[in-house]
């Protein structure tokens, strides 16, 4: 195949488990209210996926969607990544799960570690896969059951979290420029402030180590928060500046759904409250599906429409951030 210059995408789906998880419920769980939980972060309520319900299967609902938006069958797809840091098992990667379930039997696929930041960077991946000539179609999930390594006994984490996927379909060319240069950055000493200690080789699965509950994702909040504000405003100013664009370019701003006063922040510090799309109080933060699921629902509402630019930005565990700018052109 011969290189491309622009990398569309053709077609996005998003999949939200069928149970709903409100506030008031958490206030059942754990000490809290529906007071501080909304007025600490935005949320209203957030989905929960069924017990026999992998991060796979919903992934592959996402997935389904995206490929009839597209109008393309799975069999075309060439590459598949699925971003997810809740995966079905450790191996194989959940995305050759989705893949024999949706029937994508000629594509690769692998997963993509990244955390929060996950979808963002399997697009990019996959954008410079297709760029180079390598691969002519592509699908991006991001899919996570973060509700199975969330600790239902700490209430400073479970009720930030949701479980949700969303996918994209990618295919060399279109109209306008696509999807453009991505900022992104990473910082492992920071790693300890929002992570899940136990289960890896680190500190393998022992009674001992469950009886310390270190399967569960633990946070520092207050740091986190500070960070993400920070990342996530410079990462979006980078990536306007290496496509030569300004914020005044920008029709809508898709951040990472993690709390509404982090967006509030950027939102703030960038002057683009009138145009920035959150959905945080319907599912709360869906990590690496939160971006995809927001870029699905503002292209179906209406709100990004054929010619628009669209800057999107993540932050995440590892710490992971970063932010591209595309056109749509659909
Ligand atoms: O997706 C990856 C990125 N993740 C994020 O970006 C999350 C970033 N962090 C946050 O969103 C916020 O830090 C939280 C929402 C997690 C917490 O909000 P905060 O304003 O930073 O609260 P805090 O952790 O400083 O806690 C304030 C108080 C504490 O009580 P004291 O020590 O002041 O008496 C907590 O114990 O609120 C208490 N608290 C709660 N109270 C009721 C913590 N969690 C809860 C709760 N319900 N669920």
């Amino acid at each position: 195949m011969e290189p491309t210059r622009t990398v569309s995408i053709i077609g996005t789906g998003s999949y939200l488990p069928e149970k709903v998880l409100t506030n008031r419920d958490l206030e059942k769980i754990v000490e809290t209210s529906d007071e501080w939980i909304y007025a600490r972060t935005g949320m209203r309520e957030r989905h929960i996926a069924a017990a026999d319900q992998a991060s796979s299967d919903l992934g592959a609902e996402a997935a389904k969607k995206a490929l009839e938006d597209a109008g393309i069958p799975a069999t075309e797809i060439d590459l598949l990544i699925v971003a997810t840091l809740s995966p079905d098992m450790f191996f194989p990667s959940t995305a050759c799960f989705v893949q024999e379930k949706i029937g994508a039997t000629n594509a690769f696929c692998y997963d993509l570690g990244a955390a929060c930041s996950g979808f963002l960077y399997a697009l990019d991946a996959a954008k410079n896969q297709i760029l180079s000539g390598a691969v002519k179609t592509a699908l991006v999930i991001g899919s996570e059951k973060m509700s199975t390594f969330i600790d239902w006994e700490d209430r400073g984490t479970c009720i930030l979290f949701g479980d949700g996927a969303g996918a994209a379909v990618l295919r060399a060319g279109g109209e306008g420029r696509g999807i453009m240069q991505s900022a992104m950055g990473s910082d492992g000493s920071l790693a300890d402030l929002l992570w899940t200690p136990g289960g890896g080789s680190r500190n393998p699965a022992t009674h001992e180590m469950i009886d310390q509950r270190q399967q569960y994702l633990k946070m520092q909040g207050r740091e986190v928060f500070k960070h993400a504000v920070v990342r996530m405003g410079e990462a979006v100013l980078q990536a306007l500046e290496k496509n030569n664009l300004t914020v005044d370019d920008i029709k809508c701003f898709i951040p990472h759904q993690a709390n509404i006063r982090i967006i509030d922040s950027i939102a703030k510090r960038l002057g683009i409250a009138d145009r920035i799309y959150t959905n945080v109080d319907k599912y709360a933060n869906t990590s690496s599906a939160a971006l995809a699921i927001a870029l699905d629902e503002a292209v179906k509402d209406g709100t990004i429409q054929k010619g628009d630019l669209v800057a999107l930005t993540v932050f995440g565990g590892g710490f992971t951030w970063g932010a591209n700018v595309l056109e749509w052109g659909k």
